[in-house]
């Protein structure tokens, strides 16, 4: 199954997708793929990973050190073995991270590297959990065509609610295939903006009040595993729908 996070920057997209990963490893879920698909990378530093290593930094290496890619085999298929070998392997998850590309040419290439190994590696997960970028460009560049829950973060701002609705709009165009589609509200305290919510046409699946212990996680640098189990961001999240999808015991991921 394939959850992918996107909305506007800050409003906690990250924070989502390491709590997900958090809940699908403390029920024992099955293997889990996270994917920092954000230039501005920080879904590994939520989720406690040392050193972490991106294809943006193999790529480089590999660019700067042509003579070690073996004789007959292309650059590409070294890049990928490299990415695959440097996969960061934690308990409970596998960590798959972008890093940042220095020009748009360089943004193309990295995206098609991803891509491949996204397609590749499915096959061996029982879960991709993907943290997406701000904004809307990573929905263009259609890292997965197969997208089974899309949740889309919003802070309590018309401009979050109007960035979601953006996000929702784009995906359809895009023909992107995408079973759900969720709105969280984070940083909220009641349904605020229901008419703007209202208009984006999502189920309003989540609503998320101001942390305490989340923002001095965040000032502290701690890592979502460091948050109390019985913390109410987890318990809220336990509460959805998101609970029953390990009712349904996915099969691994397709190569699709
Ligand atoms: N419910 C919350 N309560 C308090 N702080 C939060 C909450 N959700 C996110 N944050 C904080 O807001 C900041 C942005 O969150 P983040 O998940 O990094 O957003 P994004 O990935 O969308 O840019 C972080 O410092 C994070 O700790
Ligand atoms: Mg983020």
């Amino acid at each position: 199954m394939i959850i992918a996070v996107a909305g506007k920057g800050g409003t906690g997209k990250t924070t989502l997708a390491a709590s997900f990963i958090r809940i699908l490893k403390e029920e024992n879920a099955g293997s889990v793929l996270a994917i920092d698909a954000d230039p501005n990378s920080n879904l590994g530093e939520l989720l406690g990973v040392k050193n972490v290593s991106t294809i943006v930094d193999i790529i480089d290496d590999i660019s700067k050190n042509p003579g070690q890619i073996p004789p007959g085999m292309t650059k590409d298929r070294y890049i990928e073995l490299k990415v695959q070998e440097s996969l960061d392997e934690e308990e409970g998850f596998d960590l798959l991270t972008m890093g940042r590309p220095e020009g748009p040419g360089c943004y193309c290439f990295v995206n098609n590297i991803l891509r491949e190994l996204i397609n590749k590696l499915m096959g061996s997960y029982t879960w991709a959990v993907i943290d997406n970028e701000a904004g809307m460009e990573h929905m263009s560049r259609r890292l997965v065509r197969n997208i089974d829950r899309l949740y889309i973060v919003s802070d309590a701002s018309a401009i979050g609610v109007r960035s979601a609705r953006r996000i929702s709009q784009l995906a359809d165009e895009l023909k992107i295939s995408v079973k759900e589609k969720f709105l969280v509200l984070n940083k909220s305290n009641k349904e605020t903006l229901k008419d703007e919510t209202d208009k984006t046409g999502l189920s309003l699946e989540l609503i998320l009040p101001l942390n305490d212990e989340v923002s001095e996680g965040a000032i502290k640098g701690k890592s979502i595993f460091n948050l109390k189990t019985d913390n109410s961001m987890f318990r809220l999240i336990r509460e959805t729908s998101f609970m029953d999808i390990f009712k349904k015991k996915p099969h691994k991921l397709k190569n699709r």
